[in-house]
This record gives C-alpha cells, structure tokens and sequence, in this order.
C-alpha cells in the first residue's frame, strides 16, 4: 500500500506515468466515469480549504466513487482531543482512501503510520503539498509542452509556503532548471530547502527582492499568497501583505508566452486585471487539479482502466 507525502515519493518515470494518465482522463472523462464505483474517499481537513478539499471530492465523484468527511477540525472528533492517529484507524473502517489536511507539519505522515488505507497529504502546516505540485506539474507539461529548461521564478511568501517547498523538491529532478526566488528578507525559502535542496544538487538560483528585476527573464511565475495563518503577530502579516502586487504594468516586463500560476486563493498579490492576459494560467491551473488527483487516486488503489 502507499501514501503520497511528499512529491518525491514518486520517482520522475512514475510522475510522468501519472502526468500521462492525468492527460488521458482529461481527452477521454467517460472511459473512467465507473472507475472507481463502490469506491470511497474521507476528506478529513483540520483546516480550510476550497480547491483542494472539492477538488478531490469532484474528482471521485468523476470516477464513479463516493465521499465522505469533514471540513474544519471544529466538527470532528479533533476537538473532543483525538489523535490523528485515532481518528485515521477509525476512517480505514469506512473509506477506502483519505486526503488529509493538518495544520501541523508532519500530522499525515503519523496518520499515515496507523492506517490501513492509503493517506494523501492534502498540505501539513508550512511545510508539503504534494498534490497541488502534481497540479503546478501538469500545467506546466500541458501549457508548455515540458518539464525541464525553465526559468521559475517563485514570488511571494517563500518562507511559510508549503506550495512552494513541494514545487522546488519536484522540479530540480529536470534537466536545466533555475530558480528566481523572489521574496522580502524574512520570507525567503527556508535555509534547509536552499543547502539540503538546491545547493546540494548544485541547482543554480538568485535571491531577489524586486518583481521586476526578475520578469524579463522568467518562463514561469508562480504567485503565492503571504500565510497570514502562520505568522506569529498581525502586525508583521499587514506589513508583508502587500509587497507584491501583480499588474499589467509588471506583466509588460515579461516574456510573451511566460506563464502565471498561483496555487491560490489569490488576495492581492494579482490585481484583476491580469486574469484577462492570455499569460494567466492560475483558473486553468485549478482545473489541471481534478485532472491530476483523478489520475493519483486511481494510481493509490491500484485501478486499471483498460
Ligand atoms: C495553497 C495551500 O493550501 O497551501 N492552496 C491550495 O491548496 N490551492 C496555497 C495557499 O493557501 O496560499
């Protein structure tokens, strides 16, 4: 049985695999509509969400599967002061799958630990998101047409941004990628992703603070939101929260076919006005993502379509 943790549990042949799959679903839905009939996925999210959460339950339910869970740790057993470990061994007797979001780092891995159903990590804290990567992975393949020889420069909230820290794990296994990472001094990639990640696999990046000394250069730009749930006091949140701010004026800078991505939920670090550039890839991004979790669940319970 596996679980999915951290991208790096799939090896780059097993991603491409699943890219494949996730593909063929998107050509041809009705081929896996019965899929997974009789099937069941928990959701248990111990914190919010909106693409993720509906976009695994849209997914099962698009396998011919059902689903069943909770959406706030308020309206599980979490707060009568369950464990994860508990509450997953219960969650094997009725489900045949699990995504799970936890505001600590690591809590899907101890779930994952106890269970006798494969565990999806759904985001753990600051620290993975897995299947969002999968998604940011898919667009980038569909939308660009590869994987490798990318310049991708990442913006925003480095420090706490679990997305991101997913997204670097996965792409440093393909050939010539660099990296602008593009953040404020106190939310730069943590130090253990730059030495343990990026400097021991010799992957070339600068630190920069600007947006616009970044744009010219990148083939992909990965937006993402300043955490206000993980800062430590309010005040330093409203000083960061509007350090970057995406607009047409900045989208002049960059190349003709760059890509904008944002895992999102967006605040105000893409004005509106971007949606409409045919470069703003962050709502097509989101559908990638049913696609991709279709294709991850079949691959967790060992269903062949033939
Ligand atoms: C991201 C997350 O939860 O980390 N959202 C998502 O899953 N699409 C990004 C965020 O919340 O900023």
């Amino acid at each position: 049985m596996r679980h999915l943790m951290s991208p790096l549990d799939f090896s780059v042949e097993e991603l491409d695999k699943l890219l494949k799959l996730a593909c063929d679903i998107e050509k041809n839905p009705s081929r896996y509509a019965n899929a997974c009939q009789g099937k069941k996925l928990a959701t248990c999210f111990y914190e919010p969400s909106t693409r993720t959460r509906l976009s695994f339950e849209a997914a099962m339910l698009n396998l011919g599967g059902s689903v069943l869970g909770f959406s706030s740790a308020d309206s599980s057993s979490a707060s009568k002061g369950e464990s994860v470990s508990d509450t997953i061994r219960v969650i094997s007797c009725y489900a045949d799958i699990c995504a799970m979001r936890h505001p600590k780092e690591g809590a899907p891995l101890v779930a994952s630990q106890r269970s006798a159903i494969p565990v999806i990590n759904a985001g753990d804290g600051g620290h993975q998101h897995p299947t969002q990567t999968l998604t940011d992975l898919m667009t980038i393949h569909s939308l660009k047409g590869h994987l490798g020889d990318l310049t991708i420069g990442l913006c925003g909230d480095l420090k706490f941004g679990r997305t991101v820290h997913s997204l670097i794990h996965a792409l440093i296994r393909y050939p010539n990628i660099r990296f602008v990472l593009i953040s404020p001094e106190e939310l730069r990639v943590p130090g253990y992703i730059r030495e343990d990640v990026l400097d021991k696999h010799n992957v070339p990046y600068e630190e920069v603070e600007r947006l616009e000394d970044a744009m010219a250069k990148l083939d992909i730009l990965y937006m993402t939101r300043v955490q206000r749930e993980r800062f430590f006091n309010e005040e330093d949140y409203v000083r960061m929260k509007d350090f970057y701010i995406l607009d047409k004026s900045k989208m002049a800078l960059a190349k003709e076919d760059m890509l904008v991505l944002h895992p999102l939920p967006r605040v105000n670090e893409i004005s509106v006005e971007v949606d409409d550039d045919p470069r703003a890839a962050y709502f097509r991004q989101a559908q990638y993502g049913v696609y991709v979790r279709m294709a991850l669940i079949l691959t967790l319970l060992e269903v062949e379509v033939c």
